[in-house]
């Protein structure tokens, strides 16, 4: 199958196709966004999250951090998008944006929403007070995000008027937070916060559009449009874990009201998750283990955070938080990543039904946090495999215990697992039909 032809299966008549965490968070799209941004994008968009997102690339021998900016920035021609539907930090943008172009020897293709809203230091001060509990990024994402739900936050259009109207604007801003906010203002001053934001946007102004109407002329013209999601559907405001979740929908719905564009378009969708599962930050976590097995995956797949440092808790791979997805996504297909990192284990676990207290398999995730910490596993344990499998290029090449893994999986989810990564590397992937 090439999977990079210009017309994708069940759309036949745009080419949008997005990428969307199934898990935690961190399955690995960064390397499957960067495979279709390389390879068959001509627009790359991010439409939720902000710089609590994160994968590392290298390009040219130089390692570069992508926080909020698109995978599509590497690649030479490719117009990126953020979008209406992501927080922007704008001095934090301005430092990747001079990271980045210090890498690439091209003119960058940049667009960025009018409508977007603005990180403030203020936010990143909220978040490192009160985002403590359920560990958060501390980017200062859901305090941002509250503004904007609180009818009372700072866009991207507002940094064209004077700095003191911006400083004014942040006043009201923060007198409208029901916390003791005395605090944050005896350390940071109005106008000196504007004046920073306002360098910035001296920066970002070339950049600045209505991206709803940008992107939905490049559908309309045919172009290879790449949505690329930020954390997951398990991080999910509504559906995730609440409240250990982010603050925007990681989800394919998330994608559309993120970026203007309609529901319509996204008939492709590809759910990224690991052959494990991962998560960073408090929680619920059914599958987690903490043995002497999960350090050494830990330390095998360097599961550290890339925007935190943070250890990542280790779990095995759950087909409920699979199908729940699947729900809320509605997946074409799976990528499943980091194969290789289960070669050498014995046996190997799926988890495969939520089990209440009662002994009850339960028919769907229960909304309360506090009735997830009750729930067990049921497991389905498969024969593991002793050979590497990095250098596998094809399904037929994997040892027949890894074939049966992933075959179990399907016949779990009930969707096609179409990639499968087997190591970090570009070349290290395997396509299904
Ligand atoms: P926030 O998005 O920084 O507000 O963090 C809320 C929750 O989402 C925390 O548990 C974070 O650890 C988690 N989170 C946010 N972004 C990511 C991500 O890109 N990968 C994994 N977890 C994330």
């Amino acid at each position: 199958m090439d999977i990079f032809s210009k017309k994708l299966t069940n759309n036949s008549r745009y080419n949008v196709l997005s990428v969307v965490g199934a898990g935690f968070g961190d399955e690995g799209k960064g390397k499957v966004t960067d495979l279709y941004a390389s390879k068959w994008a001509e627009v790359v968009v991010r439409a939720n999250g902000g710089c609590n997102a994160g994968h590392t690339v290298t390009i040219n021998g130089n390692k570069a951090s992508l926080r909020a900016l698109p995978s599509g920035i590497l690649s030479e021609g490719v117009e990126n998008v953020i979008c209406h539907g992501c927080v922007i930090n704008p001095i934090e943008l301005v430092e990747e944006i001079n990271k980045i172009k210090k890498i690439v020897n091209f003119d960058i293709k940049l667009h960025i929403s009018d409508r977007a809203h603005v990180i403030t230091e203020y936010d990143i001060q909220l978040d490192e007070a009160f985002g403590k509990s359920i560990k958060t990024t501390g980017n200062g994402i859901g305090m941002c995000y509250a503004d904007k739900a609180y009818r009372k936050g700072l866009r991207i259009c507002d940094l064209y008027k004077s700095n003191v109207e911006i400083a004014k604007k942040l006043s009201e801003t923060m007198s409208n937070i029901t916390v003791s906010n005395e605090t944050f203002f005896q350390k940071l001053e109005p106008i000196d916060v504007a004046n920073k934001l306002k360098q910035a946007f001296e920066v970002i102004e070339p950049y600045i559009c209505d991206t709803s109407v940008l992107l939905n002329k490049y559908i309309k013209d045919g172009a290879n449009v790449l949505f690329e999601g930020a954390q997951a559907a398990m991080l999910d405001n509504a559906y995730g874990f609440y409240p250990f979740v982010t603050s925007s929908n990681p989800t394919t719905a998330g994608l559309s009201t993120g970026s203007g564009v309609a529901p319509y378009y996204f008939n492709n969708n590809i759910g990224v998750i690991k052959a494990y599962c991962t998560r960073v930050g408090e929680g619920p976590f059914v599958t987690e283990f903490n043995n002497e097995l999960s350090d050494e995956i830990r330390e095998k797949a360097h599961e550290y955070g890339t925007v935190t440092g943070r250890p990542r808790r280790i779990g095995w791979f759950d087909c409920v938080i699979m199908k729940q997805g699947n729900r809320l996504n509605g997946y074409s297909s799976i990528a499943l990543m980091l194969l290789d990192v289960l070669s050498g284990i014995d046996t190997i676990k799926i988890c495969i039904n939520y089990i209440d207290e009662k002994g009850k398999v339960l028919e769907s995730i229960p909304a309360d946090a506090n009735e997830l910490y009750k729930i067990k596993p049921q497991y389905l344990t498969l024969p593991g495999w002793a050979e590497d499998i990095s250098k596998c290029k094809s399904f037929s090449e994997l040892p027949k215990e890894a074939k049966n893994f992933v075959e179990t999986i399907e016949e779990q989810i009930n969707i096609p697992i179409n990639i499968i990564s087997v190591g970090p590397d570009r070349e290290q992937t395997i396509f299904r039909d």
